[in-house]
């Protein structure tokens, strides 16, 4: 089934009001062309309102980096899907790496939320990852098999095509280098193959994109390889023109 490629900026703790509207701005005047690309942007929560009203008649699709597992009540902080939909959010991101770390979010926490997003009719991208040292002692396979059964446990198949699988090894995550093509390539295979497992027969299965230190000079070695259905872009998608250049290889 040919499906649309993703480019996905994560945009994180980053930017101030100013700067993130003149990104927009500029992002919005390249006027790209987004034909079988979805090309998501995910701001920091407080911005979300402005960059909504400025992407009205775009086809720039807007995403939080973060959401709650229910719908209103006593969560100090949190943020519902239906107040992310007041501020015009299709996608959500779920167990980015840094989440885990600083947070202390669990694949327990991670399936609630996937879940939770599914019914809301969201979409996700729901992060997985290993580190170095799980790299080193050459269990990156057993982690990510873990991270994909326990966060995926109880959901059905009818929700699989709004999820994106986003792979970063945490290691390469703003560390300016990729791993080997070779290494990647391994790493989506062996997801792909687990996704099979988990889900037979099934011809919905989540798109995979990588991330972890995409820029312009190497989105088009990245996109070269099976398995990869896009790129989730954290610093480069900051920069207007490599952004854009990152979204002009994906969609060539
Ligand atoms: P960098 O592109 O800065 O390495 O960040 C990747 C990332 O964490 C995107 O979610």
């Amino acid at each position: 089934m040919d499906r649309n490629k993703l480019v996905f900026a994560n945009w994180k703790m980053n930017l101030d009001i100013n700067s993130s509207t003149k990104l927009i701005k500029e992002i919005l005047c390249r006027n790209l062309n987004y034909k079988n690309i979805d090309v998501v942007v995910a701001p920091p929560f407080v911005y979300l309102s402005e960059i909504n009203n400025m992407l009205k008649n775009s086809q720039l699709r807007l995403s939080s980096q973060n959401v709650f597992y229910n719908d209103n009540g006593a969560f100090t902080g949190e943020i519902s899907h239906e107040m992310l939909k007041d501020l015009g959010c299709e996608w959500v991101m779920i167990g980015h790496s840094e989440r885990r770390i600083h947070l202390f979010e669990t694949n327990e926490m991670i399936n609630k939320k996937i879940i939770f997003s599914c019914k809301k009719d969201f979409n996700v991208i729901f992060c997985i990852g290993e580190s170095y040292e799980e790299r080193q002692k050459g269990k990156t396979f057993d982690v990510i098999k873990n991270q994909l059964n326990e966060s995926l446990k109880n959901i059905e198949n009818k929700y699989l095509h709004k999820i994106v699988i986003g792979y970063e090894p945490i290691w390469a995550i703003g560390s300016g280098s990729i791993p080997d093509l070779k290494d990647i390539q391994e790493t989506h295979n062996f997801i792909n193959h687990h996704l099979n497992e988990i889900y037979p027969n099934c011809d919905n299965l989540p798109r995979i994109v990588y991330g972890g230190s995409v820029d312009d000079s190497n989105i088009d070695s990245i996109m070269s390889l099976k398995n990869v259905d896009g790129v989730l872009v954290g610093s480069a998608s900051l920069d207007c023109k490599k952004f854009c250049d990152i979204v002009l290889s994906v969609g060539k």
